[in-house]
C-alpha cells in the first residue's frame, strides 16, 4: 500500500475524530436523558447496530475467504453478499448514516458524506473489476446499494 494512502487515512481519521469529539463533549447543546427515548436517537442506534454487524460479517467472510482460496481472489456468496458486491461499504455506510442521525450533529454529518465519498467510488470499481473478471458473476447483484447502485 503506497504510504500516501496510510497517511491520508491517518489524518482522515485524526480530523474526524476531533470534530465528532469536540463537538460531543464541548460543542454540542446540552441535550435532556429524554433524549434517548426520543426517536432520531433510536432510529440512528438502530442503524448504527444493524450496519456495524453487516460490515463486521461482511469483512470476516472475506478474509474467510481468502485465507480458503489461498490467497486468490474468487466470487463472494452467501446472504450477504447476495445483493450487493460490497456488503462491508454498505454496512460501514448505514453505521455513520446512523450516527449521524443519532447525534443530529454536523461533524457526524459530514462523517456519513464522507464516508459515501469514499465509499461508493470504491465499490463501483470493486464492481466493475468483478465483472470483467468473472463471466459468470451474479447479473442481479448491484455494487452497494441493494436494488439501486
Ligand atoms: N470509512 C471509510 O471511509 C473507509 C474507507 C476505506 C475502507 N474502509 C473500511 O476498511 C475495511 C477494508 O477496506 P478495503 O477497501 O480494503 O476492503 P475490501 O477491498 O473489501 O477488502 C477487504 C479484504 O478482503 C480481501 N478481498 C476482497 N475481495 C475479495 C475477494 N473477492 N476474494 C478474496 N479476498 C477478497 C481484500 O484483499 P486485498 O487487500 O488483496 O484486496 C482485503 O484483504 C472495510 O471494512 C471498509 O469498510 C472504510
Amino acid at each position: 500500500m503506497p504510504l500516501v494512502v496510510l497517511g491520508s487515512g491517518a489524518l482522515f481519521n485524526v480530523v474526524n475524530a476531533y470534530l465528532n469529539g469536540r463537538w460531543l463533549f464541548t460543542l454540542s447543546p446540552v441535550r435532556p436523558d429524554a433524549w434517548l427515548w426520543s426517536a432520531p436517537f433510536l432510529i440512528g442506534v438502530v442503524l448504527f447496530a444493524a450496519g456495524f454487524v453487516t460490515h463486521v460479517l461482511a469483512d470476516r467472510e472475506l478474509r474467510r475467504l481468502r485465507r480458503q482460496s489461498g490467497g486468490a481472489y474468487v466470487v463472494p456468496r452467501g446472504p450477504l453478499f447476495r445483493l450487493v458486491s460490497c456488503p462491508n461499504y454498505f454496512g460501514e455506510m448505514i453505521e455513520w448514516t446512523g450516527w449521524a442521525i443519532a447525534t443530529l450533529s454536523w461533524p457526524g454529518l459530514v462523517f456519513a458524506l464522507w464516508t459515501a465519498a469514499n465509499l461508493v467510488p470504491r465499490a463501483l470499481k470493486h464492481h466493475a473489476w468483478y465483472h470483467a473478471k468473472f463471466v459468470d458473476y451474479p447479473p442481479a447483484r448491484k455494487a452497494i446499494i441493494p436494488f439501486v447502485l
